[in-house]
């Protein structure tokens, strides 16, 4: 039997024996209660409530808009909604990089005001001070190295990361450092799966990848993407198990149709 089926609450000592089960770790995001509720009943390890809320709820271009009380009213409705799985919250951008201070302050918000497992901050060294205080603190803390959506403006593109030989060695550092300083996870974006399958067998915590390849020990998308709600995203790792945006977009024709034809409500539908 797997350990996904035998407990009743997903903790980060669960994704810890997946890891050393070779069990691999769902993740999903979610932003609200109804989707939040789907998503638990259909047995996912993880929700994350990721700052990809900034584009797919709100419509921003960027991750960097979001506000942590955007963030906590996101991650209190999707708290209402779970009974078993493991809830992280996304630390959005400026309520950490600036001092450990800070950092802690806003992650003890999230975990006081929304009632969520752990919190998730991009980066590596360059966050590590906070890391330690925030898991010092008693919360858990899920890293978020490779394309890292906060930096974008220092990126300047949505590629690949981690191909050359100094970031890739900037990245074997980092992810040991995260380990090191109490991280139960961490998340490897849009990097080659050969950098993240050797980083992935170097710690003993387990990795999330979302364009990572096979070999990391769990995978996340954005609900949205894989669910086919936003349809303008296909980047080549992206499965897209459904398109809601067709078949709501029928839906909604149909029913205008309905209403100009009088055909809506009939008789059944009135009182
Ligand atoms: O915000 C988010 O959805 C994320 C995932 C892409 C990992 O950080």
């Amino acid at each position: 039997m797997s350990i996904h089926k035998e407990v009743k609450k997903i903790t980060t000592n669960t994704l810890q024996k997946m890891k050393q089960a070779g069990e691999k770790i769902s993740m999903l995001t979610a932003y609200d209660f109804s989707f939040a509720t789907i998503i638990d009943n259909a047995g996912i390890d993880v929700i994350l409530v990721g700052d990809s809320a900034s584009n797919v709820m709100a419509g921003h271009e960027t991750t960097l808009p979001i506000t942590l009380d955007q963030m906590i009213y996101h991650a209190q409705s999707v708290v209402r909604a779970i009974n078993r799985c493991l809830v992280v919250v996304d630390l959005p951008f400026g309520t950490y990089q600036s001092n450990s201070d800070i950092a802690l302050a806003s992650a003890i918000r999230i975990m006081k005001e929304t009632g969520a497992h752990a919190i998730k901050l991009e980066g590596g060294e360059e966050v590590i001070e906070s890391v330690k205080r925030i898991v010092g603190a008693g919360i858990p803390v899920m890293g978020h190295l490779g394309l890292t959506p906060q930096s974008i403006y220092k990126f300047g593109t949505y590629n690949v990361r981690a191909k050359e030989a100094a970031e890739a060695n900037k990245l074997k550092n980092d992810i040991l450092l995260l380990e090191q300083a109490g991280c139960f996870a961490v998340v490897l974006e849009k990097i080659p799966a050969a950098l993240a399958k050797e980083v992935s067998n170097s710690v003993q915590i387990p990795t999330i990848g979302i364009g990572a390849g096979k070999d990391c020990d769990g995978q996340v998308l954005v609900m949205h993407d894989m669910l086919g709600i936003n349809t303008e995203f296909k980047p080549r790792f992206l499965r897209q198990y459904l398109n809601i945006a067709e078949l709501a977009t029928n839906a909604v024709q149909q029913y205008v149709q309905d209403i100009k034809s009088k055909g809506f409500p009939n008789e059944k539908e009135s009182y």
